[in-house]
């Protein structure tokens, strides 16, 4: 079968994708958020559109235009994140979490702007964890034989290289496909191009040389496809 750019293998799917960063608000002015552009995210749901599937695109504070032809959900924070992408996994043969939830929230938000003190102190923050988005959908299965794939920029540390540090995220999370990127040369935030490697449950791993972000993505829909035809 024809994969890549040029396939029509995705025709009759539909597909779910996360794509930018969340936000947790301090104040109604104010957040903790990080520096995800979307850009893969986008260049998922533009070419899982052009090999043809239903496309529904959560996107949390992306500044791009939208992709034509794919229905777009907007969403700030990981609590709105989380509920858009329950919702929409319902009908979805497959879930790609190329969002970058906020790890953390603060334990409450102002309603309103919080006010310098004249002595010159500095508030406190205090946070607590966020949910899993992934690790749920992965548990749950919202729909039979969904395929669920997840991201990971990891830098490898002492406890493990890049790609020990990925395939013990894949099966912390539950997910079918882990995307890894090495993030240790420096960011990939806002860049056209990555480079990445896609860690399956079956112990495979499909290396993806530096590639556009396009490119990367059609790499990523194969192993979709593979799936639904195994
Ligand atoms: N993810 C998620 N919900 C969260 C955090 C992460 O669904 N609250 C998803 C991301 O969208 C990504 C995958 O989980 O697909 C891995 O994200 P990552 O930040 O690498 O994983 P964490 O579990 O947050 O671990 P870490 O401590 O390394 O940040
Ligand atoms: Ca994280």
């Amino acid at each position: 079968m024809t994969r890549g750019a040029g396939a029509l293998d995705l025709v009759g799917r539909h597909v779910v994708v996360s794509a930018g960063g969340t936000r947790e608000y301090l104040d109604p002015v104010r957040f903790l958020g990080n520096r995800s552009s979307g850009l893969q995210g986008y260049a998922l749901a533009r070419s899982a559109a052009a090999r043809g599937a239903h496309v529904t695109l959560v996107a949390a504070n992306v500044t791009l235009p939208d992709p034509a032809g794919v229905t777009v959900v907007r969403v700030e924070t990981t609590s709105e994140l989380r509920e858009a992408m329950l919702a929409a996994a319902g009908e979805a043969d497959a879930v790609v979490m190329a969002a970058a939830p906020a790890d953390f929230r603060p334990t409450s938000t102002s309603e309103a702007k919080i006010k310098k003190a004249a002595d010159g102190s500095a508030p406190a923050v205090h946070l607590e964890q966020n949910p899993d988005i992934l690790a749920e959908l992965s548990r749950e299965r919202r729909r039979a034989k969904q395929v669920v794939v997840g991201f990971a920029a990891e830098t490898g540390d002492e406890t493990g290289s890049v790609l020990e540090l990925g395939r013990a995220k894949l099966a912390r999370k539950g997910c079918d496909l882990l995307v890894v990127n090495d993030v240790s040369g420096g960011a990939v935030f806002g860049a056209a191009d990555n480079a990445v490697v896609i860690l399956s449950t079956d112990g495979e791993a499909t290396e993806v040389a530096r590639a556009s972000k396009s490119d990367v993505s059609h790499a990523i829909w194969d192993q979709v496809a593979r799936r639904f035809v195994m």
